[in-house]
């Protein structure tokens, strides 16, 4: 019996969110996407806490809010190195003193205020929803860019604590650091590093073993003739590190034949040691930029509607899968006949679809070349771009990979697509 009575409710929930008007991320209720994204019902301070999130977190790089916050915190960030360089030179001290002091007070009072802003917003990251608050709060606090945001509150506290402090310069450099989160092409390079350890971890071997090799060839070459400076092999070890790393630099030059022969070999090995690493970087960060617009996030992916149930390990895979395109307005994205070879989802921005139907207007969170992919038949209709427009593209192989490995997800599409194809008779 009970059982029943939850059947029944779980079905007439069902029935009031279908009969609940369609809502995008934008706000919109419009036929043709099939997919509710904001629930509608959340308490007032609940809502206040997401938009702040979206703001503070999300990184909408078309939001106007969000864009103005992270400008008014890098200028302060910038203005606040700057006057902190501009405080050790003793003239401009004498002269400007309270004035860079006060701008310091000032910055570092919007960096708290931002410092608690972004943990009371921890609990709607969407890595973090299923802890409690607390627990999301608490796990948020100890990321790296929490940590440097920590930091960077750090020389209050000690210049309330010791005044006169010698770390006092370090500790408010370490403001600089807060740059990382605005700078996608830094999170690059840190993705890069993580996926490129098993190739960074050859040359960390590499460079080891010819600093070995190195300063014990000449600790024997040269061990007896200068003792003060490589009579062991720690001293040998430090002459070796400096010839590799200031590529034939060295306070000290060997004085027996062999040893030169030695010293011109690990000069050519420091140049090898270091051109490795680079070339490894350097490749794979022309081809991330070359490949992405833009950086696909974790955020951004969790965001669209479709993707809204997944758990993180899905989400993380789809950060990998998805590519990024920014279009400017007026870029026709799809024709109509042509061959489809990808699916879109709209990060920020709006398209417009045109078909035998007439014209539809599609806005962040919506989605859009899928019946080609599904049919695989020619489109059925152009989409072109009426703003700036961030693009998650996801090509038909991966698309049909993940259609077979998440079935909800193909059937959420295959719905939507019926819906277009048909009229919005058809979802009925
Ligand atoms: P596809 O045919 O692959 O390429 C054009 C796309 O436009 C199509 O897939 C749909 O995603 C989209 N589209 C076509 N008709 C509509 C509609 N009525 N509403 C929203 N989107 C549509």
């Amino acid at each position: 019996m009970i059982a029943k009575l939850r059947a029944a409710k779980r079905v007439i929930a069902a029935r009031l969110r279908q009969a609940r008007p369609l809502r995008t991320a934008a706000g919109h209720g419009r036929p043709g996407n099939g997919i509710d994204t904001v629930d509608a019902e959340r308490e007032p301070r609940a809502i206040l806490r997401q938009r702040a999130y979206q703001i503070l977190e999300h990184g909408r790089r078309r939001e106007p809010a969000s864009r103005a916050v992270d400008w008014l915190l890098v200028v302060l960030v910038l203005a606040n190195v700057t006057a902190t360089v501009a405080h050790t030179v003793p003239d401009i001290a004498a002269q400007y003193g309270a004035g860079l002091q006060l701008l310091d007070r000032l910055c570092v009072l919007v960096f708290a205020i931002e410092y608690v802003a972004r943990i009371w917003v921890a609990p709607e990251h969407p890595l973090l929803r299923r802890r409690t608050p607390a627990g999301a709060r608490l796990r948020f606090a100890a990321t790296p860019m929490m940590v440097i945001d920590a930091l960077a509150l750090l020389p209050l506290l000690l210049e309330l604590l010791y005044p006169r402090n010698e770390l006092m310069l370090l500790a408010r450099l370490v403001r600089f650091l807060k740059l990382a989160r605005y700078s996608p092409a830094l999170a690059t390079i840190g993705r890069l590093i993580a996926s490129e350890r098993r190739a960074l971890l050859a040359c960390v071997i590499i460079f080891t073993g010819a600093l070995l090799a190195a300063a014990a060839a000449m600790h024997v070459v040269e061990g007896a003739v200068q003792p003060e400076r490589l009579g062991d092999m720690p001293k040998a070890i430090w002459w070796a590190a400096s010839m590799l790393a200031k590529i034939g630099g060295g306070e000290l030059s060997p004085v027996t034949t062999l040893g030169r022969i030695i010293a011109a070999i690990t000069v050519m090995l420091g140049i090898v040691c270091f051109a490795l690493p680079v070339a490894i970087i350097g490749r794979g960060f022309y081809e991330e930029i070359r490949r992405r617009d833009f950086v696909v996030t974790f955020a951004m992916v969790a965001r669209v509607p479709l993707f809204a149930r997944l758990d993180a390990a899905s989400i993380a895979d789809l950060v990998g899968i998805l590519r990024a395109r920014t279009v400017p307005p007026g870029t026709t994205i799809i024709r109509k006949g042509e061959r489809g070879d990808a699916m879109y989802l709209i990060a920020s921005g709006r398209v417009e679809v045109e078909s035998a139907a007439g014209k539809v207007v599609l806005d962040e969170g919506d989605f859009f070349g899928e019946i080609a992919l599904l049919s695989r038949e020619p489109r059925i209709a152009t989409v072109t771009a009426v703003r700036p427009t961030d693009l998650l593209v996801l090509d038909a192989d991966d698309f049909l990979r993940l259609v077979d490995r998440l079935p909800d997800i193909g059937t959420k599409v295959q719905a939507v697509a019926k819906e277009r194809k048909l009229g919005p008779a058809a979802g009925r």
